[in-house]
C-alpha cells in the first residue's frame, strides 16, 4: 500500500470483521486494559474493531511492522497520534465512529480530521444547533424549510467536528468560533476573530457512506496552495485493502 503524498489524503472505511482471541493479542497492555474497563459490550466490541483495524491499516502502509508493533500517544485533548516511528515520514490518522460506521483518515504531515455520523438518529436539530453552532449558520439553518433542517443539521455538525479534530482540540475548541457556508456543491469556512486562522490552509469533502451514514473530512496539506485529491479505501479484510469510489456530497470551492 502507497502512503498519501503530501497533498493527498486516504480515507478507509472499515468493514465489520470478525475478531478472534489470537487478534486481541495483537494489543497492547494499555489497550487491553482499557477494553477491560468498557463495560458496555457494543462499546467494548467498537474499542476492539477499531484498534485492530488501525495496527492493520498502518502495517499495510509499512509491511515490514507486524501489526502488534505499532505504539500511540495522545495530546493533551485526547487525539492519538503515533508514537516513535523508525521511520520519519509524518504519518497522521484521524478515527471516526458511529453505529454502523468505522472511518479513518491517514495523511502526511498536515493537519486532518474525519468525522461519520448516523443520520437516522433522532436530533433535536435546532436546539442543539442553537446551542453549539455559530448564529449565521443557525440562521441559515431556520430559514430553510423544516424538511431540509435535520440534514442540513448533519452536514454541519460532521464538518464541524471534522474541523475540530483536525486542530486536534476536540470539543475543547469553540463550535460557535467558525462558521460554514454552503453552495450547491462548494463549502466555505470563515472564523471570528476569537478564531486566529487562515481559511485558504483548509480543505473540506462531505460524503455519503449510506443511506444512514454521512462523513466529513477536514485538511490543511502541508504544501499550502496546492490542491489536495482524495482516495477512498476499503478494509474488507484485516490484511486486506480495496480501492473504494467515494460518494462525494460537497468539498471547498477550489476542489469542485
Ligand atoms: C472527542 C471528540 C473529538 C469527537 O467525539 P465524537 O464525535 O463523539 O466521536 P468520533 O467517533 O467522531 O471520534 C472519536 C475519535 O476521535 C479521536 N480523538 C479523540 N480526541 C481527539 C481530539 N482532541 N482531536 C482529534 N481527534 C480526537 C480518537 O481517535 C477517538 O477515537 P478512539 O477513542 O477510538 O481512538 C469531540 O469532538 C467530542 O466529544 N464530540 C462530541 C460530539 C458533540 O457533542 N458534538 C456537538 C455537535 S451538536
Amino acid at each position: 500500500m502507497r502512503l498519501p503524498n503530501f497533498n493527498e489524503v486516504h480515507f478507509w472505511t472499515v468493514d465489520e470483521l470478525p475478531i478472534s482471541s489470537a487478534l486481541c493479542l495483537l494489543l497492547n497492555d494499555e489497550e487491553r486494559e482499557k477494553h477491560a474497563r468498557i463495560s458496555s459490550p457494543r462499546v467494548k466490541h467498537q474499542y476492539l474493531q477499531t484498534r485492530l483495524a488501525l495496527r492493520h491499516i498502518l502495517s499495510l502502509y509499512h509491511q515490514k511492522h507486524a501489526p502488534s508493533h505499532w505504539q500511540f500517544e495522545k495530546n493533551v485533548y485526547g487525539r492519538p497520534a503515533l508514537l516513535g516511528t523508525d521511520f520519519d515520514d509524518g504519518l497522521e490518522f484521524n478515527i471516526s465512529h458511529t453505529r454502523g460506521a468505522l472511518v479513518i483518515g491517514f495523511a502526511r504531515a498536515g493537519q486532518l480530521g474525519v468525522d461519520v455520523e448516523f443520520t437516522q438518529r433522532q436530533a433535536r436539530a435546532i436546539a442543539l444547533a442553537d446551542r453549539y453552532f455559530s448564529p449565521t449558520e443557525v440562521q441559515q439553518l431556520m430559514s430553510l424549510a423544516p424538511a431540509h433542517q435535520k440534514a442540513r443539521f448533519f452536514d454541519l455538525w460532521t464538518l464541524k467536528e471534522a474541523y475540530i479534530k483536525a486542530c486536534g482540540m476536540g470539543l475543547a475548541l469553540s463550535l460557535a468560533s467558525f462558521s460554514y457556508r454552503f453552495s450547491a456543491v462548494g463549502i466555505d469556512i470563515s472564523f471570528t476573530e476569537q478564531r486566529e486562522d487562515d481559511a485558504q490552509r483548509w480543505e473540506f469533502w462531505q460524503l455519503r457512506l449510506s443511506p444512514s451514514h454521512q462523513a466529513a473530512i477536514a485538511f490543511a496539506s502541508p504544501e499550502q496552495g496546492s490542491q489536495s485529491s482524495l482516495f477512498g479505501f476499503r478494509l474488507c479484510d484485516w490484511n486486506q485493502a480495496q480501492p473504494q469510489e467515494l460518494e462525494l456530497l460537497r468539498c471547498s470551492e477550489r476542489l469542485v
